[in-house]
């Protein structure tokens, strides 16, 4: 592909060629598991928010989670993504076991939390119960905005999550999406500022993308691949040991982003392995489902990798450089 401005084509070629001198051309490989599609809460974003009727929702039984994470595990996943909405059925007990069910199969394993806000006693059993990290997202650093796109939550509360995360010993995640409606021109310079001070060990940010059946489903995208690029570049430059993932709402702004990133400073690929028959519902944006690789397409993408010259770590935790 063509990068048409050449101050994002030189930070594209000087992300890469820092994290060339940091993990070579070795990408870092985690098998989502996306277990519900309930939530609680309200993000005007969200394709999957509380209050759009038209979702099927799901729920995956903790037998049915295990089973998954095995046969991830048996493909040489070694990073268990546990991602949900913020769905509080899943108790403290079911989540602790289903965590030690999945350790046991595999102590060498890491499994990653994405469920978003709880307490931080339930963090603390979670953490003890075997799980290693989790992902958190800030979604923007510009309070006003924040504020307007999540009709349930607290900025100040967000990010006193996340340090708590930290605290308990989490290898913590955290990250923004832009392209979004309203934000000031410097958001991406805000956000990467925020990301910064909060010293992460991971980062997943992505564009945003309308969702059918939300209050912002006619907004279009507003992010085109150049800028996308350009924020991995930054990001990378910005904070150079940190594991960066490779978005898939990329490929929503353009089919093949999510690899091109790799040449912008992502070192991380998270193939989407929910089970085929709930993954079309979890539609946080617009055609999700369909733009994501399943478990057959993990070794495709492993491939694909491969042919561009980097290569897949398969069966390995691939630890954050950051402690
Ligand atoms: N477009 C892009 N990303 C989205 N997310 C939720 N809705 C959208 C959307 N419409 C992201 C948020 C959240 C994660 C679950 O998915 O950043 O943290
Ligand atoms: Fe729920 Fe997360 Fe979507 Fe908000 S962004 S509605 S918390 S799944």
């Amino acid at each position: 592909m063509e990068i048409k401005d050449p101050a994002v084509k030189a930070r594209m070629e000087q992300a890469r060629k820092l994290t060339d001198s940091i993990f070579g051309k070795k990408v870092y490989i985690r098998g989502i598991i996306e277990f519900s599609n309930c939530c609680r809460k309200n993000c005007n974003y969200c394709g999957i928010r509380r209050g759009n009727t038209s979702v099927v929702r799901y729920q995956m039984s903790p037998d049915e989670i295990v089973a998954k994470a095995e046969s991830n595990l048996k493909q040489g996943i070694k990073t268990i993504v546990l991602q949900s909405g913020e769905d509080m059925s899943y108790t403290k007990e079911v989540l602790v076991d289903i965590i030690k069910r999945i350790k046991a199969l595999d102590s060498g394993c890491a499994i990653t939390l994405s469920i978003g806000e709880r307490s931080e006693e339930e963090y603390k059993a979670f953490k003890e119960a075997g799980a290693d990290r989790f992902l958190m997202r800030f979604e923007i650093a510009d309070r006003e905005l924040f504020k307007k796109l999540h009709p349930d939550d607290d900025f100040d509360e967000r990010l006193a999550a996340i340090k708590t995360l930290k605290k308990l010993g989490y290898e913590t995640g955290s990250g923004f999406m832009f392209g979004i409606p309203g934000e000031a021109p410097d958001a991406d310079d805000q956000n990467i500022a925020l990301l910064k001070e909060l010293g992460v060990a991971m980062v997943g940010c992505g564009p945003f993308i309308p969702a059918e059946g939300t209050p912002m489903e006619g907004s279009g995208i507003h992010a085109d691949i150049e800028r996308c690029l350009d924020i991995y570049s930054k990001i990378r430059l910005a904070m150079p040991n940190v594991n960066i993932a490779a978005a898939t709402a990329l490929d929503a702004v353009d089919k093949g982003a999510r690899k091109l990133s790799l040449s912008a400073g992502a070192n991380v690929v998270m193939p989407n392995t929910t089970p085929a028959k709930y993954k079309d519902n979890y539609s946080i944006y617009e055609r999700k489902g369909k733009l994501d690789d399943n478990i057959a397409d993990a070794k495709k993408l492993g491939a694909e990798l491969e042919k561009l010259g980097y290569t897949p770590l398969w069966n390995q935790r691939g630890d954050s450089r950051v402690k």
